[in-house]
Parts: C-alpha cells; sequence; structure tokens
C-alpha cells in the first residue's frame, strides 16, 4: 500500500527501511524522501515507525531509540 503518494513509496518500503536500521522519521525522511513534499504521509510514517520498534532490533522486541516524529518539516 502506498504511504507517501508524493514519493511513492509503500508501506514495504518504510519496513524494510525499519528493518534495515531507520529508527527515526529523519533517517526515513533522508533514506527514502518520505514526508519531503507535502507532509501528509508523517502520521502513517510515524505509525509504522511504532508498530515496527524503529531500528534493527524492531523484529525482536527491542524497543526504539531515537524513534519519533523529526522536527524538521517540509
Ligand atoms: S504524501 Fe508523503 S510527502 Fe506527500
Amino acid at each position: 500500500m502506498y504511504v507517501c503518494l508524493c514519493q511513492g513509496i509503500t508501506d514495504r518500503q518504510i519496513r524494510e527501511a525499519i528493518c534495515s536500521g531507520c529508527s527515526s522519521m529523519c533517517e526515513l525522511r533522508s533514506r527514502l524522501k518520505v514526508c519531503s513534499d507535502c507532509g501528509k504521509c508523517a502520521g502513517a510514517v510515524e505509525a509504522l515507525l511504532a508498530e515496527c520498534g524503529g531500528g534493527p532490533g524492531a523484529a525482536h522486541g527491542r524497543p526504539a531509540e531515537g524513534a519519533g516524529p523529526c522536527s524538521v518539516r517540509p
């Protein structure tokens, strides 16, 4: 499912980025460019971060460090 329509980024791409180490909105924005245009995807991206826990330990239930909204908005 597309999460960021402006950049054509899917929830799968975001989950993969989180599992490979992205643990914050800033990192996801830097890697995938989510929230870099209109910003309407921010809530859905934050929900995915919370759901996955963020970072490489996400699959093992480790809490994310630094997960949270980016203070830099488009
Ligand atoms: S929907 Fe993600 S920046 Fe517009």
